[in-house]
């Protein structure tokens, strides 16, 4: 059974039937400040270090586990100022049909799910298909940070970055200069595992951004089918 999304700040919960879409932000999360997203935040570590020391910034996370969910909530709720808001659901159906494009000014996506079979890559986060709807959340200027340490996907990624117009990005070649920023990075920092980083900024607005070039044929592929 696919849940409701649950929205949690520091005033409570409710859930997607309560809130219209698209999203009013600036209801659910009062006061000034640009708004950074994580997609897939796990536990939060780098999300809660960011709500505590920016006080002066808003932070959207999107995490589908509800354990994870769960237990960010709990701590920002003890641990941080009211600059956060906390969605338990799909980031690819929430950027599609929830959340306002071009409304955010740093992107962060830390070790996605690289789902390896073919048949699943349409979840990927960065796949033909769904880059546009994570990236139209960024306005013009707005910053991307990547880092995977499955560097087929990590390639793959680069790749589909490479041929997504309007999006400038590098690989970073070396880690982050405050040290380990999620859970799974301190983690494979630890093992000695090569990590895959990279950075970048949207050159267009999130509400003008294109499809990708092999996302949209397959858009159009899929109009075409005929039913009958
Ligand atoms: C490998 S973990 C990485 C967690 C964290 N970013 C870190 O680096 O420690 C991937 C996370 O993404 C979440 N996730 C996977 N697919 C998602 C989706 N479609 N929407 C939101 N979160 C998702 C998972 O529940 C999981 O917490």
């Amino acid at each position: 059974m696919i849940q409701p999304s649950t929205f949690s700040t520091a005033a409570g919960d409710s859930t997607l039937a309560a809130v219209p879409a698209p999203l009013p932000l600036g209801e659910l999360v009062a006061g000034p400040g640009e708004w950074e997203v994580e997609i897939g935040f796990g536990k939060g570590r780098y999300l809660l270090r960011r709500c505590r020391e920016e006080g002066d910034r808003r932070f959207l996370g999107i995490e589908v586990a509800g354990e994870y969910h769960g237990i960010f909530v709990e701590r920002a709720r003890s641990q941080a100022p009211p600059n956060w808001l906390a969605i338990r659901g799909d980031a690819l159906y929430l950027a599609s049909a929830v959340l306002p494009a071009g409304f955010a000014s740093a992107l962060h996506v830390y070790f996605p799910d690289p789902w390896p079979k073919s048949r699943h890559h349409k979840r990927r986060l960065f796949d033909p298909q769904t880059v546009d709807l994570v990236l139209r959340l960024l306005r013009r200027g707005g910053r991307f940070s990547f880092a995977t340490d499955f560097l087929d996907y990590g390639e793959r990624v680069i790749e589909i970055l490479a041929g997504y117009p309007g999006l400038r990005f590098e690989r970073r070649d070396r880690p982050w200069d405050e040290g380990p920023r999620t859970n799974y990075e301190a983690k494979y920092e630890i093992e000695g595992r090569p990590i895959l980083r990279l950075e970048g900024i949207l050159e267009v607005d999130g509400r003008e951004a294109p499809l990708h070039p092999l996302g949209a044929r397959a858009v159009l592929a899929a109009t075409w089918v005929d039913e009958d």
